[in-house]
């Protein structure tokens, strides 16, 4: 078992025994818990939880639906009215039982019902265990703009169990890789070579990555916990993948994981650092062939560059009206606070489309 702590918060990984939390539950005298789980992961995980700690047996199970939508400021009405349904007091206990959504969604709920309940994050897919569920960040989407009514907050513990990881698909695997990508790029040029080699092998130590990963992620947000600079490094890759998430979203009639669109969040991004900072070609083809090698090609239609503009116009960071971007100098070196214009993030999403059809 490793251990890390992030300001107040304890982060245990891989506790087969589940020990850690058996403990916490036992010096600790909730009068209700509440855990908040998916579709999936009532029916992968909860079991399991329940299995190892007998004590969270009689707590209350809220079941939401998996993906996106459920970030929304109506499910945080319709769960809220639930707790207090149900007596929930500032001497209970939520639980977060699931991935990026539920850890954002339930972390959001607990932080402002009755004006704060203790909560613990239980992340159970790879992408909320080497970032979602780390570093305090709660949020619900408005209006199709992701993350835009939200809160830093810290659970208690943060409780990672890799045997969760089982439970999904390819796809969900692979979706994290891009996380893990953008580590490696921001950050630490030897996890970036680690991560190509192992995504090229197809086969991950997962438990060494995802520390590596948290190591990484306490690093950055104990620098700058509340946003204001350094911390803005993690947002390498997102402004665009953010937007192509709302796109998709708007839409409707697809949907699109975080870490696809993030694929081609770090690829635009990735080509907009070139011309920035005019590093050479080889290194941009390296980066962005490493990424399309275990990527699927994302279909974005030239009339779809308008409405991504439209989104791109929320985003958080920008300032004076112009968009703020983090970019990359170099593979492990990040520079935040960046201008870019709406013209460059065309010839990005063009050369993404090139990329495509080669
Ligand atoms: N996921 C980005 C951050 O935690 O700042």
């Amino acid at each position: 078992m490793k251990q890390f702590l992030l300001r107040d918060t304890l982060i245990y990984l891989n506790d087969t025994s589940f020990n850690s939390i058996n403990k916490w539950m036992n010096s600790n005298n909730f009068d209700n818990v509440f855990i908040i789980v998916d579709k999936n992961t009532n029916i992968h995980c909860l079991p399991i939880l329940l299995k190892h700690v007998p004590l969270l047996k009689s707590s209350f199970i809220i079941t939401i639906d998996p993906g996106e939508a459920s970030k929304s400021i109506e499910k945080v009405h319709a769960i809220c009215s639930c707790l207090i349904n149900k007596n929930i007091t500032r001497h209970s206990l939520i639980i977060n039982l699931g991935g990026g959504v539920v850890c954002d969604l339930g972390g959001f709920v607990a932080s402002i019902i009755k004006r704060g309940v203790q909560f613990i994050n239980i992340p159970t897919t790879l992408m909320s265990q080497i970032d979602a569920a780390i570093g305090g960040k709660v949020a619900v989407n408005l209006q199709h703009y992701k993350n835009q009514i939200g809160l830093f907050v810290n659970p208690q513990i943060i409780f990672i169990y890799i045997p969760f990881l089982l439970s999904l698909s390819n796809d969900e695997l692979l979706s994290a890789q891009a996380e893990i990508f953008k580590y490696g790029l921001i950050y630490d040029k030897l996890l970036w070579e680690k991560c190509k080699l192992e995504s090229d092998s197809k086969i991950m130590n997962f438990e060494n990555m995802i520390s590596d990963c948290i190591r990484i992620k306490i690093k950055i947000v104990e620098s700058d916990y509340y946003d204001y600079q350094q911390r803005r490094i993690l947002n390498f890759g997102h402004s665009i993948s953010h937007a192509i998430e709302s796109v998709f979203f708007s839409s409707k009639k697809q949907t699109i994981s975080h870490g696809f669109a993030l694929s081609v969040g770090l690829i635009c991004e990735t080509y907009i650092s070139y011309e920035n900072f005019q590093f050479s070609s080889k290194k941009l083809n390296m980066i962005v062939n490493a990424i399309l090698s275990v990527f699927p090609k994302i279909n974005l239609d030239k009339n779809l560059d308008e409405m991504i503009l439209k989104y791109l116009k929320s985003d958080k960071k920008n300032q004076n009206g112009l968009y703020n971007f983090t970019l990359i100098k170099d593979v492990g070196v990040a520079v935040v606070n960046c201008s870019v214009s709406d013209i460059q993030i065309i010839h990005a999403l063009d050369y993404y489309r090139k990329k495509c059809q080669t």
